[in-house]
């Protein structure tokens, strides 16, 4: 928010937007989208650069559509929702068709679960041991407090959204549950185990997984060495002597870390990059990679911050079934940030709503996102009438 304001009060003739709609609460977009109008019709012209179809629908008449650096379309945007070829998901397409062969799912596509069957999931998974709760932390910074006594649980075999406005403390939560940063009160119990004054390494090797909104890796390893380092505490032997002299218990786990790393791999369709340098990346492909490092090590919770965010809209909508077969294949539960509602609800069994550092709703996606609090504070008035279809069904 800070960087768009830079740019508009500068009054340029021409304002180039790289991603308009990126990490943004639904409330802010909206706001964004009443705003970049108002400075187009003040005389500036706009290249808006944005993932989301629906954002762009509502902001530019003509689109440029590019892949692999060449213009595939140009031409009206609303003509841009036709070309099934250009919407259509390649990236995470295959695992998506994969996982909704399993569920029965048409199309690999999340639909949102009823009202009812949404309420029904939720009382079974609320019989399954939990698995992380988080009980009354807070977290100050100087008056501030970023996160004031939140409460929750996660069950097994749960997927809990977590949403909120943004600076609502969604990402604070996280570091106080992966031990990134100390609480000033409260516990977290890990399987049972009260984890608090663990070092973030030891909650990773108790099987707490987490991924971070700017989804940082080492931009010198290739994608296949970056995942493989998700695989660590599967090494068998660490001593250098065996490795010196290729001793066959070296060989045998190198082998079984490869065989780790294809797979992830083939679920994830990373296929193409395998070879590539993180740091060649783009955004959105680095955040799929990520997601591959954190599933590497195993673990049984795992916690992800705005997997979505960077990701073109037609990968999105292959993201909800990649991760519920994630979820299901490894058996483990999933915390996810998300400021993508149509992912999320379709993906979430529960959501908890935050604003301010407080818990304001829990519940099942379609009570939370009917919630006069969340309405208010997240989503704003409207939403729902808003929301133009993603693309062809
Ligand atoms: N290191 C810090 N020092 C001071 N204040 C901080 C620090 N980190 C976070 N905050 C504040 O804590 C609040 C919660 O921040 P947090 O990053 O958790 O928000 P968020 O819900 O993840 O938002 P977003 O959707 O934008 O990612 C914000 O008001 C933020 O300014
Ligand atoms: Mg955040």
């Amino acid at each position: 928010m800070l960087s768009l304001a830079q740019a508009f009060i500068a009054r340029p003739k021409l304002l180039m937007i790289d991603e308009l709609s990126l990490g943004l609460a639904p409330t802010v977009v909206e706001q964004l989208v009443q705003i970049v109008p108002a400075i187009h019709a003040a005389g500036t012209a706009i290249i808006l650069v944005e993932q989301s179809v629906s954002t762009s629908l509502r902001l530019a008449e003509r689109a440029v559509f590019m892949e692999k650096g060449e213009i595939r379309f140009s031409g009206a945007t609303a003509e841009l929702l036709e070309r099934r070829d250009l919407v259509r998901s390649v990236f995470l397409h295959g695992a998506a068709s994969a996982a909704s062969a399993g569920s029965g799912a048409p199309g690999g596509s999340t639909e949102a679960r009823s009202p009812e069957a949404q309420r029904e999931r939720a009382s079974v998974l609320e019989a399954k041991p939990v698995v992380l709760e988080v009980c009354e932390i807070t977290k100050r910074y100087g008056g501030l407090a970023a996160v004031a006594d939140v409460s929750f649980s996660l069950h097994e075999g749960e997927i809990l959204g977590l949403i909120g406005p943004n600076g609502a403390g969604k990402t604070t939560i996280l570091d106080l549950v992966s031990g990134f940063q100390d609480l000033n009160a409260g516990q977290v119990l890990l399987d049972g185990e009260d984890v608090t004054g663990l070092a973030p390494h030891a909650r990773a090797r108790r099987g707490l997984g987490r991924s971070f909104q700017s989804a940082i890796l080492w931009p010198s390893l290739t994608v296949a060495e970056a995942i493989a380092t998700g695989c660590e505490p599967e090494v068998a032997v660490r001593a250098a002597l065996p490795a010196f002299f290729r001793l066959p218990v070296v060989s045998d786990s190198e082998a079984d870390i490869a065989a780790r790393v294809d797979e992830l791999i083939d679920l994830l369709g990373l296929g193409d990059y395998r070879d590539k340098f993180v740091g060649e990346l783009s955004t959105g492909t680095r955040r799929v990679v990520d997601v591959g490092v954190q599933l590497a090590s195993r673990p049984f919770v795992l916690m992800l911050d705005e997997p979505s965010s960077g990701i073109a809209q037609r990968e999105t909508e292959a993201l909800g079934p990649l991760l519920r077969s994630v979820q299901a294949e490894l058996d483990c539960s999933l915390l996810v940030i998300e400021h993508d509602m149509t992912l999320l609800s379709g993906l979430a069994d529960r959501l908890v709503a935050l604003d301010a550092g407080e818990v304001i709703a829990v519940g099942t996606p379609a009570d939370v996102l009917a919630h006069p609090a969340v309405v208010e504070s997240y989503l704003g008035r409207g939403w729902g009438e808003r929301e133009v279809p993603a693309g062809p069904p």
